[in-house]
């Protein structure tokens, strides 16, 4: 069995990139074709071998535990009518062998405050991290990019965080890596020797973005307790690792899948039209509408 069983998963941003979408629903529960983003998240977590998923959450943002539970009175309905494709697909949403928990941060201080949040539950083990704004779509591939990092994690001891490259004048949205001018190539890691978080343009040592996935060690908890905040005031969770790789091998994992930013609105419609076109009921239907649409 793997070291590494756990997943925590950020959940109490306030979605202010895609608001007016997200005023009253949480950006996570906003669906790609038939599902929430953040279940399409917890099925790549499932899919990656995690069996208890930790919710980092807020108020206001009860629904997303709600997904995950039991709805008897539907259930209930939708079993005397006899709709039973349906019936299994709200109730099986996780598998048995899988829990799901939460913990709430009390206050917005940044991500890697949230982590922390998360430190009892994590309880020093090593663990994942999957920041829900981001699908990671391994299309036809049997495992994911995240099992492959937990697999490289297994064997080496480094931690990983998964990397893709971005345009240069897009450096100062992500934490950004340096390689030693290495760049991995898909399925690859190679070690970090600096991270930085946000950089100007002029001072970011590569264009490998940290995109949302990452393999940590249960020690990280101590090194966010003593993180000071960084960019934009907030304790980032990549200072951390910053530190982290002072003392312990960390690895950029360059990802194999294609990524999309559901906290934009652009990306939000690019998941959309991908999932859309892999989903079986759409699929067909969806490509003559964008074949038509482009004559
Ligand atoms: C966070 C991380 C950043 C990472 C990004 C990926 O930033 O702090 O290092 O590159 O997610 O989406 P945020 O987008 O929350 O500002």
């Amino acid at each position: 069995m793997s070291s590494v069983q756990k997943a925590v998963i950020p959940v109490a941003g306030l979605g202010t990139r895609v608001l007016p979408a997200s005023k009253s629903i949480p950006k996570e529960m906003l669906p790609v074709v038939d599902k929430p983003v953040i279940q399409h998240v917890v099925e790549e977590a499932v899919k990656s071998g995690i069996k208890e998923i930790i919710l980092v959450t807020r108020s206001g943002k009860g629904v997303i535990e709600d997904h995950f539970d039991k709805h008897y009175e539907l259930e209930a309905e939708l079993s005397r009518k006899g709709k039973t494709e349906i019936l299994e697909s709200i109730q099986n949403i996780v598998p048995a062998d899988v829990t799901i928990s939460s913990v709430r941060q009390p206050e917005a201080l940044g991500l890697g405050h949230a982590i922390q949040c998360a430190a009892s539950l994590v309880n020093n083990s090593p663990f994942v991290v999957i920041l829900p704004d981001v699908l990671v779509n391994n299309y036809t591939n049997n495992s994911t990019d995240l099992s492959k990092m937990i697999s490289a994690y297994e064997a080496t001891g480094a931690s990983q965080i998964m990397v893709e490259a971005v345009p240069e004048d897009k450096v100062q949205m992500y934490g950004i890596t340096d390689c030693e001018g290495k760049t991995p190539s898909a399925g690859e890691s190679v070690a970090i020797s600096r991270m930085v978080e946000k950089p100007a343009p002029e001072e970011a040592p590569s264009n490998l973005a940290v995109v949302g996935r990452y393999v940590l060690p249960g020690e990280i908890m101590q090194l966010l307790d003593e993180t000071k905040p960084g960019a934009g005031g907030e304790i980032q969770l990549t200072d951390a690792l910053d530190t982290l790789l002072q003392s312990n091998p960390v690895e950029a994992y360059r990802m194999m899948g294609k990524t999309y930013d559901c906290g934009s609105k652009l990306g939000y419609l690019q998941a959309h039209l991908a999932y859309g076109l892999q989903h079986p009921e759409t699929k067909d239907g969806l490509t003559a509408f964008l074949n038509d649409l482009g004559k």
